[in-house]
């Protein structure tokens, strides 16, 4: 039963013995849903969740809302952003804070939407019927988890710059002056640089730089989203195929296929398996000097590793991120003595994502990532627990 009392409307379950208070901006009657369905619902959806064809952000995503203050929505809703236009002199300002509400209100109250029937008489769909018998899938916040990639799709025409930091030379804590060099992050750093883009939301296309102190490969990377969980499967594919050249893609190739295999636990937490087959791997050392022909001419094996992990919302934009990577063929050959693992956590805000971390490997391309610290720095302590050292990725989406 719904009472309405000063202008509030109260939900009184009578069997429960409850009273809680509706709020009124998202009821399904209420103005401000309708005045969303009317004006704005044509690009940002029904229920707000985001047109990918049109970059219309989700704002049901707590992600989007975490990034995003109600002046700076008010302020797009008032003079327009991109495509969307400005609002100031065709709505009132308080119709325009109401809607600030409303969109805020959307990650809370998934079930009141717009009401089926808006002013005007048109008919839009109400997906909270769909929404209800919806499997619940999560959203991983990067490419990567630390160093395995997620097989998240692209948006189509979406353009993605990756980041990462390893600072292999120390261990985070177990080194005599860890503390005087801030646990290793004040030494040299393994910076890599990579793009993504998205051809369509299904093919995307990158290229991925690592500096000299791992030998200058350049990755070139071509990816399709096979199946996904939104789309009804049990399950998510992706298929990738790269090329890694060393020294600017001049020498020592490695090319790869990998299968990346995702499953939602949750909402808030995902599964990973990413069997990687990788041919002419090469060992991963160090150059003896950073001029390009010192890069030494290693030989090339088959490898095959099969990378798990596994991702946990702890908070709606914090996650919690653990993986391992064993190489299961020619790991000997390939001077890899034990399985690669990092640990992170990691902050989600719309279009971007900071995850800091713990790690055995200084490598990121796909065939470097399965080498550990040991074979990189020939030193056989380095890469396990103990000498495990910090690094971080970044994500940003710029289009
Ligand atoms: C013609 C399409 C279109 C219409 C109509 C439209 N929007 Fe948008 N809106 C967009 C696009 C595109 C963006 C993303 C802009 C960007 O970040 O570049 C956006 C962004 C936003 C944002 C996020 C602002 C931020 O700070 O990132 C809010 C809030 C918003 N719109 C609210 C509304 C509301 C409320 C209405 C109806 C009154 C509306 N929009 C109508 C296309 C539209």
């Amino acid at each position: 039963m719904v009472l309405t009392k000063n202008g509030k409307r109260y939900l009184v379950d009578l069997a429960g013995g409850t009273v809680r208070e509706l709020p009124v901006q998202s009821s399904p009657t209420g103005e401000a849903g309708s005045l969303f369905a009317k004006n704005c619902a044509t690009c940002h959806g029904p229920d707000g969740k985001g047109k990918k064809s049109i970059g219309t952000p989700d704002f049901t995503d707590p992600a989007f809302q975490a990034g995003v203050s109600a002046s700076d929505m008010e302020a797009v809703i008032r003079k327009g952003k991109g495509v969307m236009p400005a609002w100031s002199g065709k709505l009132s300002s308080q119709q325009i804070s109401e809607l600030v509400h409303y969109v805020r209100s959307l990650p809370a109250a998934p079930s009141e939407l717009p009401p089926s029937n808006v002013a005007g008489g048109s008919t839009v769909k109400r997906p909270g019927q769909v929404a209800a018998n919806k499997p619940k899938i999560y959203e991983p916040g990067d490419d990567v988890l630390f160093s395995l990639p997620t097989g998240r799709p692209t948006d189509r025409h979406g353009v993605y710059v990756n980041f990462s930091h390893r600072f292999p030379f120390q261990p985070a804590f177990t080194s005599p002056n860890a503390g005087a060099t801030l646990l290793g992050l004040d030494n040299f750093a393994i910076s890599s640089l990579g793009v993504r883009y998205g051809v369509t939301d299904k093919l995307s296309v990158g290229v991925y730089r690592s500096p000299s102190a791992i030998n200058r490969p350049i990755q070139f990377m071509a990816g399709y989203n096979l199946i996904e969980e939104g789309e009804g499967s049990p399950l998510n594919l992706m298929v990738r195929v790269s090329i890694e050249g060393q020294n600017n893609f001049s020498r020592n190739f490695t090319e790869n296929i990998e299968g990346i295999l995702s499953r939602s636990l949750t909402s808030r937490a995902q599964f990973y398996i990413v069997p990687t087959v990788s041919f002419n791997d090469r060992r991963v050392i160090q150059p003896i000097n950073f001029y390009s022909s010192s890069i030494s001419a290693e030989p090339g094996f088959t490898a095959f590793s099969l990378g798990t992990g596994l991702a946990f919302d702890i908070r709606p934009t914090v996650a919690l991120l653990a993986e391992v990577i064993p190489t299961l063929a020619n790991a000997r050959e390939l001077d890899i003595q034990r399985p690669v693992f990092s640990f992170g956590i990691q902050k989600k805000i719309w279009r971007h994502a900071f995850t800091f971390g713990l790690t055995t490997g200084p490598g990121t391309t796909v065939s470097q990532r399965a080498a550990p610290n040991s074979s990189f720095l020939n030193d056989p302590h380095a890469g396990t627990i103990e000498n495990i050292f910090l690094g971080f990725d970044l994500t940003r989406q710029i289009r």
